[in-house]
């Protein structure tokens, strides 16, 4: 963004801020219909108006309890509005998003509900539920959705798209499912930032996708927290991975992470009882959860800016290589390529996912099943492909040696996947490495010729108290 731009957007800033807020001030303060309310509702619409010639979308953000516009941070304004910024904190909202075809009644009504304690409208069921019932679809609002660190417990506010920009491959990883997250705050207004979308696709090829090690250090990560957030951030990563290996253009790559982070959105449709269900489904319950790719893909042919490739990911993602899969697909004789390689990221996520029906495959076992769906459920060349770059033992990954020693897969060795290069964590009497040995498990014993060191199994390392991250 040019500085000009910049000046621009704060001075759009100081007149919208001031006229909303006095709006919304006379709106509490006074009778419907009062001349006050009417004359601020015209100066707020005039400033409006006059921003939209500039402006495709006003966007007012509360983030860490500062404002901004569009992306550029209003520094006096929030000085000057704290009044504002508490209202927006109390009731939970972190945007407010203005389209141009917003009318000045729609404003009113919205006003009005913005005005009523915060404590009614969670009565209410909350902001975004009133919006709906009073008929408002030009003014969106995003919630505040906390995410907790489980490790420290700490409480971290959601992150402007900006913030995505030069991070560290861990930092980009939380910061992408916190604006996913974000994101999906806004879905009941039938309403996704695709803004955001691109911003943090952008940031996991950037800092994450390139960095293979650290991408394979960083799903580890996905045991902490939300699963559908987590997942959705995986599988994007893991599909770009596969379009990587197949030499995809950088835009194709954006497309192709844009579909993949997308692919489950239909998911959040669906009652979060059955998802976190721990027994087996009912049949009604399983017909529900097949209804998300196609809840999904309508949810997407709603969204102005959206690729028809994101509506095609969504509703092909569980249609199978040999196309047994739901929804039924009569039209194609085969998935786009995109689906076929969601399909292979978002099977490779699942199954390494604790769920509440069951624990987390060990990623050697993960590597059999991608390896028996390959040809059925799966594109066995992609299915080859995506083996070949994680291994049978993915970066990050907990190995038990025949030498009784306790290792941390270091490097994928791609002429041998079931050697990689391992970290030594524990030596067979289960005392601590004193210092780092890295070792390279296709390393031969001259005297035999045979390998020094061979993985025995893969380990759970929560089963054996070790913190990954610890290590990495
Ligand atoms: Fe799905
Ligand atoms: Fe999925």
């Amino acid at each position: 963004m040019t500085s000009s731009n910049e000046s621009d957007l704060k001075q759009l800033g100081k007149i919208i801020l001031s006229t909303f807020e006095a709006a919304q001030k006379s709106i509490r303060l006074y009778p419907a219909g009062h001349p006050l309310i009417r004359q601020s509702m015209a100066e707020l619409m005039q400033a409006l108006t006059g921003s939209f010639k500039s402006l495709k979308e006003i966007n007012l953000n509360v983030i860490r309890n500062e404002l901004y516009l569009n992306d550029v941070p209003l520094k006096e304004e929030t000085m000057q509005h704290v009044s504002f910024i508490q209202l927006c904190i109390k009731r939970n909202i972190s945007s407010i998003t203005l389209l141009p075809e917003a009318k000045m009644e729609e404003l009113e009504k919205f006003l009005r509900i913005l005005s009523q304690d915060a404590e009614k409208i969670s009565q209410m069921g909350g902001i975004n539920k009133m919006i709906i019932s009073d008929n408002i679809s030009n003014i969106k609002v995003g919630r505040v959705l906390p995410y907790i660190s489980t490790t420290t417990g700490e409480k971290i506010e959601e992150k402007e798209t900006s913030e995505l920009e030069g991070l560290s491959a861990t930092a980009a990883y939380k910061a992408a499912v916190e604006a996913f997250k974000s994101v999906c705050s806004q879905i009941d207004n039938r309403y996704i930032s695709m803004k955001t979308i691109k911003a943090t696709i952008q940031s996991l090829i950037e800092n994450v996708v390139h960095s293979k090690s650290a991408m394979g250090k960083l799903l580890n990560l996905k045991h902490l927290d939300d699963y559908t957030f987590h997942h959705s951030v995986n599988v994007a990563i893991l599909s770009v991975l596969i379009g990587s290996a197949l030499k995809m253009e950088r835009s194709e790559l954006n497309l192709l992470g844009e579909t993949a982070i997308l692919h489950d959105l239909g998911k959040l449709m669906v009652p979060v009882e059955i998802i976190n269900k721990p027994g087996k489904l009912n049949d009604e319950e399983w017909e529900q959860i097949k209804l998300h790719p196609v809840n999904g893909a309508r949810l997407l042919m709603e969204i102005k800016e959206i690729s028809d490739m994101c509506i095609i990911g969504a509703f092909e993602h569980h249609g199978r290589y040999d196309l047994k899969g739901y929804p039924t697909i009569r039209e194609k004789k085969e998935l786009s390529l995109f689906s076929q390689i969601i399909a292979i990221a978002d099977t490779y996520d699942a199954v390494t996912s604790d769920r509440a029906y069951r624990a987390a495959f060990l990623p050697d076992s993960a590597f059999k099943i991608i390896l028996e769906a390959s040809g059925s459920s799966l594109n066995p060349h992609l299915a080859k492909l995506f083996l070949n770059l994680i291994g049978c033992y993915p970066v990050g990954c907990l190995v038990l040696l025949d030498s009784g020693e306790i290792a941390l897969v270091w490097e994928v060795n791609h002429s041998d996947i079931l050697r990689p290069k391992v970290k030594i964590l524990f030596d067979e009497e289960g005392d601590s490495a004193k210092k780092e040995i890295i070792v390279d498990l296709t390393e031969l014993n001259s005297a035999t010729n045979q390998p020094k060191r061979n993985i025995m199994k893969a380990l759970d390392p929560y089963k054996y108290n070790i913190d990954i991250a610890d290590h990495l």
